[in-house]
């Protein structure tokens, strides 16, 4: 962590023109769990390698992903993020979508640094994941208006916008170090499953996380009528009362308090919670499984880091 931020400390952006590097620097500076980075410099410990030898390919994770963030907030709309204004929110959505795209591109030239076999390597997972990451948010979008999601498209959309991405940084993170395919497969499916796992906890801290922990807006995904597992669920479980109040709720452009309480109602008295708290545990122990099948001695962090993703309140 204190490796990381000291090498993103090192990493200042230019000064001018301030509106396009003043928001990168914000986003970059309000912090965040860091959590893909530390997957991949804790994967290519994990294969032996010094972790200052990821450093670049990490630091191009969490540009890309706070990239998709300032992109993602002006889609959903949201006002907060990491306990803060959005960027578009502060400034303005133009600022946000040049900002983000400057962004990306600081993404690919962080891998500059490697030696061209490794750079190439790392520039075609990082396209296909970008890649699959639009495709994600493109379901995500198109599911909104959407009334026949099923719960396995719910899951490939998951998969998508958000799991590909920890897969990648654990892959990026074995290729620094020269991990054979087969470990890098494992580390990926394992990135991935413990992906699906932290969308199901995003989704569910969403409705019912603490707003102050959670640092963004509690309830934005029911205002945005988000077909989310918890919902789905719901939608599944749900008596004729239940049913046509969730789908009449999940049809209009209301993002009233009123709503997202009475939808909340329905998902507690269904014990949507619960439910969705078993699912995030199936996916966490799959997690497991592609851990416990890579060849090395040293996953104690990758171990410990995962189960304290499972207990995150922000
Ligand atoms: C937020 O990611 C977007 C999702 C995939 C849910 P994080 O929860 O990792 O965000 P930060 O970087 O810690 O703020
Ligand atoms: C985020 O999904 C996925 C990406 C940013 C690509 P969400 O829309 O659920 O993320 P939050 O809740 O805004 O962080
Ligand atoms: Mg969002
Ligand atoms: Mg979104
Ligand atoms: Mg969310």
């Amino acid at each position: 962590q204190i490796l990381f931020d000291n090498y993103l400390e090192n990493n200042k952006q230019k000064s001018k023109p301030h509106g396009l590097y003043a928001p990168i620097q914000y986003i970059l500076s309000l912090g965040g769990k860091r959590l893909r980075p530390l997957l991949a410099l804790m994967a290519t410990e994990a294969f032996g390698n010094k972790p200052e030898d990821a450093l670049p390919a990490a630091l191009s994770v969490e540009v890309f992903h706070n990239f998709t963030l300032i992109h993602d907030d002006i889609m959903d709309q949201a006002p907060l993020r990491r306990g803060a204004p959005t960027v578009h929110n502060k400034w303005d959505e133009n600022t946000g979508i040049l900002s983000g795209d400057a962004m990306l591109i600081q993404a690919y030239q962080c891998l500059e640094s490697y030696p061209n076999e490794l750079f190439v390597k790392l520039i075609n997972h990082t396209s296909k994941t970008a890649l699959e990451v639009c495709e994600g948010q493109q379901y995500d979008m198109d599911f909104e208006t959407q009334t026949n999601v099923s719960i396995t498209d719910y899951l490939k959309m998951i998969e998508y916008k958000t799991a590909v991405l920890l897969g990648a940084a654990l892959q990026i993170g074995g290729i620094t170090a020269g991990a054979s395919k087969q470990e890098q497969n494992y580390l990926y499916a394992f990135g991935r499953d413990l992906g699906i796992a932290f969308q199901l906890k995003d989704d569910l801290l969403d409705a019912f996380g603490d707003a102050d922990a959670f640092g963004k807006q509690v309830g934005g995904d029911i205002m945005a009528n988000k077909k989310t597992y918890l919902y789905l669920k719901s939608l599944a479980l749900a008596d004729g009362t239940q049913r046509q109040n969730l789908e009449q709720y999940f049809s209009t452009n209301d993002t009233s308090q009123v709503k997202v309480d009475a939808v909340k109602i329905i998902f507690s008295n269904l014990k949507i919670p619960e439910l969705t708290t078993n699912l995030i545990r199936e996916y966490h122990a799959r997690a497991m499984e592609n851990l416990a099948a890579i060849d090395s001695e040293n996953k104690e962090p990758l171990l410990a880091f995962s189960a304290l993703l499972m207990d995150r309140v922000s």
